[in-house]
């Protein structure tokens, strides 16, 4: 394979030939170019590599655009993909999951085990009244329990709702309440830092303030003491082995759906006002999720991947669910904390298990930078031949250490941008590509980004503008769960026919993307999507604060943190208690990951005439610059 040619601005790294050789797409520019001039037909071929209950009659049809859809008139169920398929090959005795707990504890489960486990549990589901199309809540941490519980639903064609672990009880309640899900499954706790997090008696709370979940079902993680309330709430493991065994119940079937039935919601924060659910279906995420991961990762049999997100977001749900199991992969995922009990646990499990590629986030390798490289150098990572990273903008200096003290030089870094409503890659690299530290290079096969200026006019290359994407792809947002008009208003009104993406970025000369930032009211905290509106609303309902605005500010480490600006009521005075409380509390309604790390308290905030708070103008104040165009500032 001959080197490219065409020579690169700026510092590029060049894949090794040996990468090149063994990839899925040796070509990158070829494949791109192809795609590009028959992207349908792209798609298409990729969903032939599945099975299918039967064909599409229609790759996409966008006759109610943006209301795109997909492999329509298909039938399938992505368990059917994830799964099944493969318990019918030699794939039956293949790992699926290699997990490590917090304490040290192991669990490994083969396609077969995992297959029975997720039958058993589907059997539960439905003995306990769920049926298509109802909404079931999953709040765990990073257990095997977990993966299972979000297959059963998909297999049943419930559709599942997994609310991060780290969030606490506003940011549950709300999301069990918006959702209306009858069910709830949950564990005891989990383990982080030595450390149990009770996760039931969060959702016992949570559940005080809501009336529309019936039953809970509770893994038993750490096995302390919980409330379990009679006749609501039931241990998973009892539930798997009562006898349900009536003829044919032992061997449940995966329910063959439409293709564009919902598969699962997933809140996330957005522009304004609380997080909405975004809708991901069964045919077109199948595909999307499979396909990129095969082509970005170049997953082989022999694999052992490790995505180091949480399944609680979407990089979870795509990435270390169902991504890696329609590829037949063996997956790896580790509960607890990077850093416990030592700051190499990392890279002590990455030998153990001889990890062949890396998946995480910048804020992740910034913190683990920070301990030098000694705690690396302790392990053989031999093993490792390709990384990745994802959720924010990966400074230069992060990528370097990244590539030079995990990668030893050898691995290519794949920086992937995507966002939960996109559902699958879109801004990546393949193996094969020559990389730019700190660029996410170009948008993967078939798709079109552009950089555009307020008046949706393409910017010139090296000036700032919003990306936007210019084909539906398959893995896409459906709708907003329940509100279809926010949908279209959020995503397609700003630029009709093009998808707004709500960051801003850079193309240069050579056409990679810089990713630059959130140009709306969201907050990436150590790479999690937080909204301003949410931390807000959470201040609010301190009794002491009349009005409160919630700023980003760069953070070294974090990426962002949060600063929060608050408007006492009267009869309530500043003070350093008063600020240590207000922190608290957020971190109690919506998680410690939301905790403000600055309180300040003031008399006004900059508003608009109409109201609206001025966020920006809090942040070039906050950052010592110019307060731009300040005409609509209330007097
Ligand atoms: C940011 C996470 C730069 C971006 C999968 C996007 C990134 C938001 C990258 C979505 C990347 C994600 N480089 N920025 N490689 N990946 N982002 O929904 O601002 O939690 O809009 O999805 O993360 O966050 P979300």
């Amino acid at each position: 394979m001959p080197q490219p040619i065409t020579s690169l601005e700026g510092e590029v790294y060049y894949p090794p030939q040996e990468v090149i050789a063994q990839a899925h797409v040796p070509d990158w520019d070829g494949l791109q170019a192809e795609a590009d001039a028959d992207y349908l037909g792209f798609w298409e071929a990729r969903a032939r590599e599945l099975e299918w209950q039967a064909p599409w009659r229609m790759v996409m049809d966008d006759s109610r655009a943006p209301f795109y859809k997909w492999f329509l008139g298909a039938r399938t169920n992505i368990v059917h993909n994830a799964l099944d398929r493969h318990v019918a090959t030699w794939r039956r005795n293949k790992l699926a999951l290699i997990w490590e707990g917090e304490p040290g504890d192991q669990r490994s489960l083969s396609y077969h085990a995992l297959h029975r486990e997720v039958g058993q549990f589907a059997q539960v589901l439905k003995s306990m009244g769920a049926e298509r199309g109802d909404r079931i809540t999953i709040y765990m941490g990073r257990i095997p329990e977990i993966i299972v519980a979000m297959l059963a639903c998909a297999k049943i064609g419930a559709v599942h709702s997994v609310v991060y672990g780290g969030f606490s009880v506003e940011a549950l309640h709300g999301r069990i309440e918006d959702s209306q899900s009858k069910l709830l499954i949950t564990a005891d706790g989990g383990w982080l830092n030595g450390k149990i997090v009770r996760l039931k008696d969060i959702a016992d709370e949570a559940l005080r303030r809501c009336a529309s979940v019936e039953h809970v079902i509770v893994v038993r993680r750490t096995g302390h003491e919980v409330r379990m309330e009679p006749g609501r709430d039931f241990w998973y493991d009892d539930l798997l082995q009562l006898p349900l065994s009536r003829p044919g119940n032992d061997r449940p079937q995966t329910e063959i759906l439409d293709a564009e039935e919902p598969l699962y919601i997933l809140y996330t924060s957005g522009t304004t006002g609380k997080p909405k659910a975004i809708v991901h279906t069964h045919a077109g995420y199948q595909v999307g999720t499979y396909a990129t991961l095969k082509y970005v990762f170049d997953l082989r049999e022999e694999d052992r991947w490790w995505c180091a997100a949480d399944p609680g977001w979407v990089t979870g749900h795509s990435y270390i669910v169902y991504g890696p199991l329609l590829n037949g992969a063996t997956s790896f995922m580790y509960e607890g904390a990077p850093t416990y009990p030592y700051p190499d646990r990392w890279w002590r499990m990455i030998e153990k298990y001889g990890i062949t590629i890396l998946y995480t986030a910048p804020t992740a390798i910034r913190g683990l930078m920070r301990f030098g490289d000694a705690w690396p150098a302790r392990h053989d990572l031999s093993s490792l031949r390709l990384l990745g990273t994802v959720g924010e903008p990966i400074n230069p200096e992060a990528w370097k250490w990244y590539h030079r003290a995990i990668g030893k030089g050898r691995c290519p870094i794949m920086d992937t941008w995507w966002q939960t409503e996109t559902g699958m890659f879109m801004i990546t690299p393949v193996p094969s590509a020559p990389l730019k530290p700190g660029s996410a290079t170009k948008p993967f096969f078939g798709q079109q980004a552009e950089v555009v200026g307020e008046d949706g006019q393409v910017v010139p290359d090296g000036e700032e503008g919003n990306l936007v994407l210019k084909r539906p792809w398959p893995a896409m947002l459906r709708t907003i769960y329940g509100d279809d008009d926010r949908y279209v208003e959020q995503y397609w009104s700003k630029y009709p026919g093009r998808y707004l993406t709500g960051d801003s970025a850079k193309r240069d000369r050579d056409g990679y993307f810089w990713i630059i930032g959130r140009v709306d009211d969201v907050i990436k905290v150590s790479g999690y999507r937080l909204g301003t509106a949410e931390i807000e609303s959470a201040l609010v309902s301190h009794a002491s604060v009349a009005e409160a605005a919630v700023i980003g500010l760069p953070d070294e480490l974090k990426g962002h943190a949060i600063h929060a600006f608050c408007i006492l009521r009267a009869g309530y005075s500043p003070s350093i208690q008063l600020q240590e409380e207000l922190k608290a509390h957020v971190a109690h309604e919506i998680g410690p990951i939301a905790r403000p790390a600055e309180i300040q308290f003031t008399d006004a905030l900059p508003k608009t005439r109409s109201g609206k708070i001025m966020r920006r103008v809090l942040k070039a104040r906050a950052l010592g610059m110019s307060e731009g165009d300040t005409s609509t500032l209330e007097e």
